[in-house]
């Protein structure tokens, strides 16, 4: 018996002796192959990037009920005078912003609902994330007000699969593809019934859209109950037609203001390399980044810093 329970011991060490040895030299290829560097040597850097945002200028679209941004050349205080090359040695800018909802956004819940986040408080998550378009412009072609049905959600996932948790899903319209000429009251639409599906079914981050609203309902039902119910959106992309229906990621990059109701927001599409639209790390100048024969210069007529 004791024989016996001795030989069990020197056995059952040897055995932990041998994973030990075999764990100790496999963790460290391992850790390597999985590694965020290795995904980024393998995958991101040789990734299609793709601008999904509208430029931010005075004299873009904007909600009817805001009034016009405005830009002007940062003055020095204590002289009066805009800061310029020749005498500072830098310029700055100044920006009149009406509103935090203009351009490519991100509703912070705050906007409609005082009791969930606002911009500052969107937590840095959001950051990357797996991107899911689906392709309504067909009937917004033929409808200009055109409301995306939960069977356009549900023709998507019969050809693409379920919808993953905790991905952000656009609708491509193609309202955009005219911008700055748009109509920014009558628009393709994102239904209640879609986004309460895609959140209570779905269990997707957020959703986003081409226009600068939801829906044309009186009191913005659709709108209302996302942000209500702690849910952020994403409006004002452009871009959508040249994606894929699946398979990209999402980057979501926003300034921090503090108590913000919306954000102004840089989205990229991060592609795989064998997409034939967006550009590869490299590809354009980066560091240094482009130098342009011809100076920018304010241009007080356009109410902006041009090259032209
Ligand atoms: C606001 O901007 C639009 C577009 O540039 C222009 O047509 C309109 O006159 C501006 N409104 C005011 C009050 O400046
Ligand atoms: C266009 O779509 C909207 C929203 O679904 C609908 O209310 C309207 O009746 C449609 N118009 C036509 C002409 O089909």
């Amino acid at each position: 018996m004791r024989h016996l329970s001795t030989t069990t011991t020197t056995a059952v060490v040897a055995l932990i002796s041998a994973v030990l040895a075999t764990a100790k030299q496999a963790w460290p290829p391992l850790m390597e192959k999985s590694s965020l560097w290795s995904a980024y040597d393998s995958f991101l850097s040789k990734a299609k990037y793709i601008d999904l945002t509208h430029t931010i200028r005075p004299d873009m679209p904007i909600w009817r009920g805001f009034g016009n941004i405005s830009f002007s050349p940062a003055v020095n205080k204590d002289t009066g005078q805009a800061f310029a090359y020749a005498t500072d040695g830098f310029v700055a800018n100044a920006y009149k912003l009406t509103t935090d909802q203009m351009g490519a956004q991100l509703d912070a819940p705050a906007h409609f609902n005082a009791h969930y986040a606002a911009s500052d408080e969107i937590p840095s998550t959001f950051a990357l994330r797996k991107l899911c378009v689906i392709d309504v412009s067909a009937q917004a072609r033929k409808n200009a007000s055109y409301a995306v049905a939960v069977e356009d959600v549900l023709g998507w996932e019969a050809e693409h699969g379920r919808v993953p948790r905790g991905s952000v899903v656009f609708v491509r319209s193609d309202w955009s593809r005219t911008w700055p000429h748009v109509d920014t009251d009558v628009f393709p639409q994102v239904s209640l019934e879609v986004v309460q599906f895609l959140h209570l079914q779905r269990g997707i981050l957020f959703h986003g859209h081409e226009p600068l609203d939801t829906d044309m309902t009186p009191h913005f039902d659709a709108e209302a109950w996302i942000l209500g119910h702690g849910y952020a959106q994403a409006e004002g992309v452009m871009n959508l037609h040249l994606l894929p229906p699946k398979g990209c990621l999402l980057s979501t990059g926003f300034p921090k203001f503090k108590g913000g109701a919306g954000n102004y927001v840089r989205y990229v599409a991060v592609c795989p390399e064998d997409w034939p639209h967006g550009v590869a790390p490299g590809q354009a100048p980066e560091a240094p980044l482009q130098y342009f024969e011809k100076a920018i210069a304010w241009d007080a007529q356009k109410g902006y810093r041009s090259r032209n």
